[in-house]
C-alpha cells in the first residue's frame, strides 16, 4: 500500500458511495449514533488504542472528524499520522473500514463546525481535558460551570479542539452472507491507483 496521490478515481469515489450508501441505510435504523466508528491508532510505542467517535463528513478529501487535540488519540496520531477507522452497523450486519493517513483541517473549518454546535457541546469542549485523570465528578462540574460565566454569548473555539481527516488508503466493505460465506471487498490504493478486490471473509 502506499500513501493517497490522487482522489480523482473512479473506483475510489465508488468505494466513497457504497460507505455514504452505509451510512444511509444505518441512519434509516433506530441506532443510537449510525455515524460512530471506532477509531484506532498507534504512537510511537506501537501500542494500539481504540476509541468510538462520530463521522462528521466523509468525501473525496476524506472521512472526518472532530476531537482534543491534547487527547491520547491526538498524541498518538502526532507521532504517527496513520489509522483506521470501522464501524459495525448491527441491525444491518455490515461492517466498512477504511485506512489512511491523518491529517490535521484549517482553523477556519474547524471554527465552522465549532460555531453550529450546541453550547453545552462547546461548553463540553472546554470543559475537558480530554484523557487526563479528572479528581472527581464536580471538578469537571465546576469546570463547566466556569467556561458558561467566562462566555455569557459567543463561545470561541478552544485552541485544543479541531478535526482530523482521515485520508484513505484503502476501503473496506463488509457485509454477512447466506451460510457465514461473508461478503467482503476491497479497494485499495497502489502506485497505478485504486484497485479493487474480493477478499476471502
Ligand atoms: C458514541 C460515541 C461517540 C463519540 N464521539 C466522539 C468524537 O466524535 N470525538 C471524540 O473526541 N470523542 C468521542 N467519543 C469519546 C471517545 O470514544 C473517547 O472516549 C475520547 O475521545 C477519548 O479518547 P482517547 O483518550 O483515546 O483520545 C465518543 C464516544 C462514544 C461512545
Amino acid at each position: 500500500m502506499n500513501e493517497p496521490r490522487s482522489a480523482s478515481d473512479d473506483l475510489y469515489r465508488e468505494a466513497l458511495d457504497r460507505v455514504k450508501q452505509a451510512i444511509e441505510r444505518a441512519s434509516q435504523t433506530d441506532l443510537y449514533e449510525p455515524t460512530a466508528g471506532v477509531l484506532a491508532t498507534a504512537g510511537n510505542a506501537g501500542w494500539p488504542t481504540a476509541r468510538t467517535v462520530l463521522l462528521k463528513g466523509l468525501d473525496e478529501a476524506g472521512a472526518l472528524f472532530y476531537t482534543n487535540l491534547c487527547s491520547r488519540k491526538a498524541q498518538q496520531l502526532s507521532e504517527n499520522p496513520r489509522a483506521s477507522l470501522c464501524f459495525f452497523w448491527q441491525p444491518l450486519a455490515e461492517q466498512v473500514e477504511i485506512c489512511g493517513s491523518v491529517v490535521r483541517i484549517s482553523a477556519a473549518e474547524a471554527d465552522e463546525y465549532w460555531a453550529e454546535r450546541p453550547r453545552d457541546s462547546q461548553i463540553g469542549g472546554w470543559a475537558s481535558d480530554q484523557s487526563q485523570p479528572l479528581e472527581s465528578r464536580r471538578e469537571l462540574e465546576e469546570r463547566a460551570a466556569e467556561i458558561e460565566r467566562r462566555f455569557p454569548d459567543r463561545i470561541p473555539r478552544p485552541p485544543h479542539w479541531s478535526g482530523y481527516r482521515l485520508v484513505p488508503v484503502s476501503i473496506e466493505l463488509w457485509r454477512a452472507g447466506e451460510g457465514r460465506l461473508h461478503e467482503r471487498e476491497r479497494y485499495e490504493l497502489h502506485p497505478e491507483g485504486w484497485e479493487r478486490m474480493l477478499l476471502n471473509p
